[in-house]
């Protein structure tokens, strides 16, 4: 078992030890012998308290006969984060033996500063963080640097760094000066270089697999650990670009849908490939699991990589937005170092943490204390755009977060069993979930369904985003192809957000940039993407966080477990008792309950039902037997910590710091025999 670092805290050494590691840093300077000495008092950096950490995460273990396969995936969890800590280093030595173990190289020139500004910036070590930049940077190792140089220079959006600083940025978009920002906290150690940037919401690289093997193939037999006696420490010098160098004109290509580029990233008998193509959205989404075994166990998520992987998934080409129609789209199948904040398992874009998790504002992310969990409502909350890509009148049923909102509507459900024309609780294909709504209850599937959705769902759109807009905002937030499901909802904002125990997160456009405040909440974030991003390589699913797969299905299961299921008719007493028992001593009084009927399904009591919300909505704390109340806080408290000790912006900087000396060097005419090996060269 890990040792809980709230139990190290209380020993009396660990101050003595702290203290220890600050004189290790003080001391600290160039001299090797040093950082050896600093690592013969080395202290663990999960000693260090976090701030903002008020509760501490519970210690139970997890239940040993419950069999709900939730439990097993958490004891997987569990296991794997700690297989993952156990790996962290504490001293220089340790950390480049981790690195050349792992990568098969030297570390790059410049390595021991890195080490040394990670280590004073308080970072965790961890070898596999670090694991996203060599899936990026690998298959560069096959390319020519000239010629990666002109297609970089012939990028319109351009950082060039120069002596220690970014010297000059060309293109205006907002992301850039914040990117520059970061990439100025640590240039003073980096060699000259030129960066393309990724400002699009949408990643664009999309390499046919055949291209992607050669590459990796030729990285691969060029691999090796160079004799020490042949290494040199230090870049071989950088080229500006000849005068009139005129850049050659990329091949990008702007047609929609992009689904046949992106498949031909994945392997020729993989499913994404011998599916054929959809170009017909216009009718509801079927939602079947037929694609979902490879990375699920029981319908839950499984292997969280693999659930954002397309090539196992052909169905997701008509169930995502990306894919349907990208509020952009310029992709191409040339590849050459282009750095982007987001991309799908199969684009080629280099990853570096988001503008907006750098230095966003308050839609983004909020330093506020967190809530501690018992104060918070036993509830679900989700608010945004209805984007995702460009909803239209013929294409909005295949988008995601349009299935999101419909699928946790509990009036929806109630009232159009199998009319609404879009999703219907009733056929969703649920049996594998065995859910107590589904399989026990007296009631009709759908209306025992939606009143447990309406006792502790508050979700909504707050603009339906429609093409054409009605009018502008704030007025043209209605839709007329959809606003028999959805009614625009009033804002929340992300303080109040975290008032709710559950955070679901789904993608917009690309990434969703409130993921990392989500993390940081106290809250219980669940997890479905398409998109890959700096941080995850060291987040573990279903320890820091609850993977959902994209196509929701297994949110009522997630939700069942963490809340339990009551009959609302075999207790009919338990809804007037829970607004008593439960209501918040601080909220005006609730109104009575108060279950929408079933009116006929026409196009008058639709209008009727346009301002209905989930009943009670902001009052909503449902509390029920059999609940794993307890498991939830566990993982919201636990992903809390770990957010605060390495998705800090320090870690950012970090991390960046690594990615742009192996940038450097994988840029360098001399790559093949750059590194770092002091450490072996009898200094020690
Ligand atoms: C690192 O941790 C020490 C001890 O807690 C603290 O004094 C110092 O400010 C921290 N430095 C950074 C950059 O976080
Ligand atoms: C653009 O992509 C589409 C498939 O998505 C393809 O049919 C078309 O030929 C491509 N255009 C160019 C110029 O490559
Ligand atoms: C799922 O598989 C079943 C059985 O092979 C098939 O009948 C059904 O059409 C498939 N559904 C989808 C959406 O592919
Ligand atoms: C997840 O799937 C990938 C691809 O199949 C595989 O390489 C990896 O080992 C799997 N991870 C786990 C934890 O099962
Ligand atoms: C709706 O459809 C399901 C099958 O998909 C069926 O079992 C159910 O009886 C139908 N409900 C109503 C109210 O027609
Ligand atoms: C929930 O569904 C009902 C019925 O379709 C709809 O009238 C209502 O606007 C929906 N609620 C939200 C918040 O979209
Ligand atoms: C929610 O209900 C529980 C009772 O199960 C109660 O202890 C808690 O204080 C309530 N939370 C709020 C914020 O009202």
């Amino acid at each position: 078992m890990l040792l809980d670092h709230r139990i190290l805290r209380l020993l009396p050494f660990s101050a003595c030890l702290i203290t220890l590691l600050l004189l290790g840093i003080t001391l600290y300077g160039p001299d090797v012998h040093t950082i050896h000495l600093a690592s013969l008092f080395f202290v663990p950096s999960w000693l260090i308290p976090s701030p903002g950490e008020n509760e501490p995460a519970p210690l139970d273990p997890l239940p040993a006969s419950d069999p709900h396969p939730i439990i097993a995936l958490l004891r997987n969890a569990d296991r794997q984060f700690e297989d993952f800590l156990s790996k962290e280093t504490f001293d220089l030595r340790a950390a480049a033996e981790r690195y050349r173990e792992k990568r098969g190289r030297h570390p790059p020139p410049g390595f021991d500063r890195w080490w040394e500004y990670a280590r004073a910036n308080n970072a965790t070590i961890v070898e596999e963080f670090w694991d996203q930049i060599y899936h990026d940077l690998t298959p560069l190792w096959a390319l020519d640097q000239r010629e990666m140089l002109n297609d970089v220079r012939g990028h319109n959006r351009v950082f060039r760094v120069r002596n220690g600083k970014v010297d000059s940025i060309e293109g205006d978009h907002f992301w850039m000066p914040i990117w520059a920002d970061l990439i100025n906290e640590v240039a003073e150690w980096l060699p000259d270089m030129d960066l393309a940037m990724n400002t699009m919401d949408e990643p664009r690289l999309l390499v046919p697999w055949e291209d992607m093997k050669g590459y990796v193939e030729v990285e691969g037999r060029g691999r090796r650990l160079v004799d020490v006696k042949e290494v040199k420490n230090g870049v071989s010098g950088f080229t500006e670009a000849e005068p009139g160098f005129v850049p050659e004109e990329y091949p990008w290509n702007g047609s929609q849908p992009i689904w046949p580029r992106a498949a031909s990233v994945c392997p020729p008998d993989s499913e994404a490939r011998k599916a054929p193509l959809q170009t017909d959205f216009s009718q509801p989404p079927i939602l079947s699991t037929n694609y979902t075994l490879p990375h699920t166990t029981a319908g839950y998520v499984s292997n969280y990589t693999l659930s954002t992987s397309i090539c196992h998934q052909p169905d997701i080409q008509g169930l995502h937005g990306f894919f349907i129609e990208g509020i952009s789209a310029s992709t191409g199948p040339k590849l050459f170092p282009l750095f982007g904040s987001s991309k799908i398992l199969q684009n080629s874009e280099i990853l570096l943490p988001a503008a907006m998790y750098y230095k966003g504002d308050s839609r983004f992310t909020i330093e506020a204390p967190t809530i501690p969990w018992a104060q918070k409502t036993s509830s679900l909350v989700w608010r945004g755009l209805a984007s995702g890509g460009r909803n239209k009148e013929d294409n909005w049923k295949g988008f995601h977060r349009h299935r999101l909102v419909s699928m946790l509507n509990g009036t929806q459900a109630i009232l159009m069993p199998n009319s609404s024309n879009f999703i219907d609780i009733e056929s969703l294909p649920l049996e594998d979930f065995h859910l107590e709504s589904w399989e026990k209850s007296s009631l009709p599937k759908n209306e025992a369904m939606g009143k447990w959705l309406n006792s502790f769902v508050d979700v909504g759109f707050n603009d339906l985003a429609c093409f054409p807009r009605e009018a502008q905002p704030p007025d043209g937030l209605t839709c007329f192809y959809n606003d028999y499901l959805f009614t625009p909802s009033s804002h929340v904002n992300l303080e109040e957000q975290h008032q709710h125990k559950y955070l679901v997160d789904v993608d917009g456009n690309s990434f969703s940039g409130r993921y990392r405040d989500f993390l940081r909440s106290g809250s219980l974030p669940i997890k479905a993407t398409l998109f890959r991003e700096w941080h995850d390589s060291r987040l573990v699913a279903w320890k820091h966080f609850v993977p959902m797969d994209n196509r929701f299905l297994d949110i009522y299961g997630i939700m069942e477990f963490f809340l339990g299921y009551e009959d609302p008719v075999s207790t009919p007493q338990k809804e007037d008792e829970k607004y008593e028992t439960f209501a918040n001593p601080h909220a005006p009084p609730p109104p009575p309950p108060q279950e929408p009927t079933l009116p006929p399904n026409t196009a008058e009591s639709r209008r009727h039902l346009l301002n209905t919300r989930a009943p009670h909505a902001e009052h909503l704390n449902a509390t029920y037997a059999h609940n794993h109340d307890q498991l939830a806080k566990k993982i919201a408290l636990e992903g809390r910590d770990w957010a605060a000790r390495v998705l800090r912006v320090e870690d950012m900087r970090v991390y960046t710091y690594r990615l742009l000396l192996e940038y450097a060097r994988v840029m360098d005419p001399e790559r093949e025999v750059l590194g770092w090996v002091e450490d072996l060269g009898g200094r020690w």
